[in-house]
């Protein structure tokens, strides 16, 4: 693959270790091994909107990650563990690792292509692919996850449920809300 991916690769494992050093259950040699063997840290958001360069989806979950630590402390908002804001930003849109990725142009530079067809179970796999390889979730970091993408996530029962969850726990609508602020900023 191309030097400048491997390069963009390295960066962002080691931007990885210094955020989440401290947890070692998100630091451990297995994780970060599936880590880098799903692209984690390569994968772009998406092919134009967000985020749409070498890396874009992990600096996406970082720029909702840095949002949290903010709300958390402007809004005095409270988790069940301290590295649940960084599950939940580092992590929420993990399903898109194996989503798309880049190809070699024969004029030169990178291209985004689509690796597997789209999957409507965005939030649940993310969950899913968290669970089975890196971390449990706690009830509230899974609620935020599933709900993270709002009014877009999913049809009436799912927003009915919602509804329910996010009167229960405000810190929902905080997740949506540095989401949004991410991606509409381009990241
Ligand atoms: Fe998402
Ligand atoms: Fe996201």
């Amino acid at each position: 693959m191309d030097e400048s991916v491997n390069k963009a690769a390295e960066e962002r494992i080691d931007k990885y270790c210094l955020i989440a050093g401290r947890f070692p259950q998100l630091t451990s040699e297995a994780v970060l091994d599936y880590l880098r063997a799903v692209n984690y840290f390569t994968a772009p958001s998406s092919f134009k909107v967000h985020g749409a360069w070498v890396g874009g989806n992990f600096d996406h979950s970082v720029k909702v990650m840095e949002h949290l630590l903010e709300f958390t402390k402007t809004e005095g908002l409270k988790w069940d563990r301290e590295e649940s804001l960084y599950i939940i930003g580092l992590f929420h849109d993990l399903c898109k690792s194996d989503q798309r990725g880049f190809k070699e142009k024969s004029s030169g530079g990178l291209k985004i292509v689509s690796l597997k067809p789209s999957d409507d179970r965005h939030s649940e796999k993310s969950i899913d692919l968290i669970e089975a390889n890196i971390i449990k979730l706690t009830k509230q970091e899974r609620e935020c996850i599933l709900y993270h993408m709002g009014e877009y996530g999913g049809g009436e029962d799912y927003k009915l449920q919602m509804a329910e969850a996010m009167a229960q726990d405000p810190n929902i609508a905080f997740v949506q809300k540095a989401d949004t602020i991410a991606a509409r900023a381009g990241i």
